[in-house]
C-alpha cells in the first residue's frame, strides 16, 4: 500500500469526530468546516472528460486529471467510516453513510427518544432544503421508502385505462417492473419491451430511435401508448439511458415518462426541473449515502418549458393526507411523503447527506465519479480489448459510474453463473484489501443464454490508485480462473 493509501486508510480508520477538531491543522479544520458542518459551497473547476482511441494514451490522460485533486479527494475519504480491509466498490447496490450524517442519525434518534416524540407531519422544511440541489421546487421531492417503493407510487397511481401500453426496456430492475406487472393484472395494461444493445458501439441516438420506432409500429397497430418507463442507468450494464434525449421522444408522442433512477441522486447532478419527467424514482441509500429505507422521488407537479405536456391524473396509493383538489395545485410530494408517524430521525440523516453534496458541489462528485469509471474502463480496454466491455464509455451522453464487462480470458465463460460468482467471491477473499464488487445477469441480443457480467460502482471514497489495484488483482484473477 503507498504511503498516501495508508495515511487514508487510518484516517478512515478512526473518522474525525466534530469535537476532535480542536487537534486538527487550520487548514484541515476549515476544509471540514466547510464541507460538513457549514453551509457555502465550494467552486471547484470540474475535471474535462477524455476522449481517445487510444486507451492507453486515454487512461494515462484520466488518470492526471484525477490526480489534479489528489488532496481534496483524500479528506473526503476520510469522512467515512468504512472498514480499511475491503474497497468497496457495490455502491449500486448500498452506499455508506459518512460520519456527519451518523452523527445526525444518532443525535436525532436520541432527542426522538429522550423526548418521547412522534413522526406526523410532511417533513416541508427537509424536502425543500433537498429540493434545491434536484432542480424542482419542496412540492415536486416526495421521501420514499426507497426506489422500488417510489416506482409503486408513481406506477400504482397512475389512472390506467385496460389496453393502455408501457414501452420499456428488457434491463430493467424489479422495482420497476414489480408495479408494471401489478398493473397488468390490476388494470389491463399492456407492457412492450425494446431489446436493449450492450458495449461501446451505441450512442444516445439509438435509444431515441429504439423508442420513437416501437411507439410508432405500436400506433401503427392500433395501440394507445400512454407511458414509457426507463432506468437511467440500467443497474446491469450502467448504460445511462439519456433522459433529455427520451424526453423528446416522450414529447413527441404525448406520454406519461417514469425514470428509475435508482442511482441518480449523490452520482449525478441532474436539474429535474429542466429535464422535465413526470416520475424518477432514486435511492437515498445508494450514491447519496443516506440511511437505508430512504428514497427520494421527484414528482412533476408544474407545467415547465421543460415538459408543457398537462400533469398527468394520479391518485396516491400510500397516504394518509389525501388531498381532493385537482392535480398541480396542491403539494403532491408532501401527500407521499406523509403517511402516518415517520421515522424523522431517518429523513433529517438523508437531507445531512444530501446538504453534504450540495457542500461539495453535485457536478463535482458527478465529474469525479464518472472520470473513475471512464478510467476503469480504458484500464479494462488495455487489458482485455473493448469488447469485453458491456457498458458504453465513448457517448458522454450514455456513461454513469457504474461500470460492467466480461472478465475471463475464454469469453464465454461470462454465459456460466457460477464462474461468475467465484470471481465475485475471490476478489473479497484472494486480495488485501478484498474488492467488493457484484456479477449482474442480462440479455444480451443474439446470445445463446444470459451474460453474468462483472459490476463495478465507483463513488466518491475511491481513487486511481483503487482502480489501478482493481484492475491488476482482476487480470490476475482471470488468469488463474482461464
Ligand atoms: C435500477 C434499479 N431500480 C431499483 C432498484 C431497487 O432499489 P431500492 O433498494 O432502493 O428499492 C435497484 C437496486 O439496485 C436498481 O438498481
Amino acid at each position: 500500500m503507498d504511503e498516501l493509501k495508508q495515511k487514508q486508510r487510518a484516517a478512515v480508520a478512526t473518522p474525525p469526530h466534530p469535537e476532535d477538531l480542536a487537534t486538527w491543522t487550520p487548514k484541515r479544520r476549515e476544509f471540514l468546516r466547510m464541507l460538513a458542518y457549514g453551509a457555502g459551497s465550494l467552486a471547484l473547476a470540474p475535471l474535462i472528460s477524455a476522449c481517445s482511441d487510444d486507451a492507453s494514451a486515454a487512461s494515462s490522460d484520466l488518470r492526471s486529471q484525477l490526480a489534479q485533486d489528489e488532496a481534496f479527494w483524500s479528506e473526503v475519504q476520510g469522512m467515512f467510516v468504512l472498514k480499511p480491509e475491503k474497497v468497496y466498490m457495490n455502491i449500486g447496490t448500498g452506499g455508506s453513510m459518512p460520519k456527519v450524517v451518523l452523527d445526525v442519525f444518532s443525535q436525532e434518534n436520541l432527542a426522538k427518544a429522550a423526548d418521547s416524540s412522534s413522526g406526523y407531519g410532511n417533513l416541508a422544511d427537509l424536502r425543500a432544503a433537498v429540493a434545491k440541489g434536484f432542480g424542482v421546487d419542496g412540492d415536486e421531492v416526495a421521501f420514499s421508502g426507497n426506489t422500488s417503493s417510489g416506482m409503486c407510487h408513481a406506477i400504482l397511481g397512475i389512472k390506467w385505462e385496460p389496453g393502455d401500453v408501457v414501452v420499456t426496456t428488457n434491463h430493467e430492475h424489479g422495482g420497476g417492473l414489480t408495479p408494471l406487472n401489478i398493473a397488468v393484472d390490476r388494470y389491463g395494461i399492456e407492457v412492450s419491451t425494446i431489446a436493449l444493445p450492450v458495449g461501446n458501439n451505441q450512442t444516445a441516438s439509438t435509444y431515441v430511435q429504439l423508442f420513437d420506432e416501437r411507439i410508432r409500429a405500436l400506433k401503427g397497430q392500433g395501440k394507445r401508448v400512454r407511458a414509457m418507463m426507463w432506468s437511467a442507468p440500467t443497474y446491469k450494464t450502467g448504460t445511462m439511458l439519456p433522459i433529455a434525449d427520451l424526453m423528446q421522444v416522450v414529447k413527441a408522442h404525448s406520454l406519461i415518462s417514469i425514470v428509475d433512477g435508482a442511482h441518480l441522486p449523490g452520482m449525478m447532478a441532474y436539474d429535474y426541473g429542466a429535464l422535465g419527467m413526470d416520475f424518477m424514482s432514486g435511492a437515498g441509500h445508494k450514491w447519496q449515502c443516506g440511511p437505508g429505507s430512504t428514497g427520494i422521488l421527484v414528482i412533476r407537479n408544474k407545467m415547465r418549458p421543460s415538459n408543457p405536456l398537462p400533469l398527468p391524473e394520479w391518485y396516491p396509493i400510500h397516504t394518509s393526507s389525501y388531498v381532493r383538489q385537482p392535480r398541480g395545485a396542491y403539494d403532491i410530494a408532501a401527500t407521499v411523503t406523509s403517511c402516518g408517524s415517520l421515522h424523522v430521525p431517518m429523513f433529517r440523516a438523508l437531507a445531512r447527506a444530501c446538504e453534504m453534496w450540495d457542500t461539495i458541489g453535485r457536478k463535482k462528485i458527478e465529474t469525479y465519479d464518472l472520470t473513475l469509471s471512464s478510467y476503469l474502463k480504458e484500464k479494462i480496454v488495455e487489458r482485455w480489448g473493448v469488447e469485453a466491455l458491456y457498458s458504453p464509455k465513448d457517448d458522454p451522453k450514455l456513461l454513469s459510474a457504474l461500470t460492467c464487462f466480461n472478465p475471463f480470458r475464454n469469453r464465454d465463460d461470462v454465459m456460466n453463473q457460477q464462474k461468475a460468482t467465484t470471481f465475485v467471491n475471490r476478489m473479497l477473499s484472494d486480495f488485501a484489501p478484498g474488492f467488493v464488487i457484484r456479477s449482474v445477469n442480462f440479455e444480451v441480443i443474439g446470445a445463446p443464454a444470459q451474460h453474468y457480467g462483472i459490476r463495478i460502482s465507483t463513488h466518491l471514497w475511491h481513487d486511481a490508485n483503487d482502480i489501478d489495484r482493481l484492475v491488476e488483482s482482476m487480470w490476475t484473477l482471470s488468469g488463474a480462473m482461464a
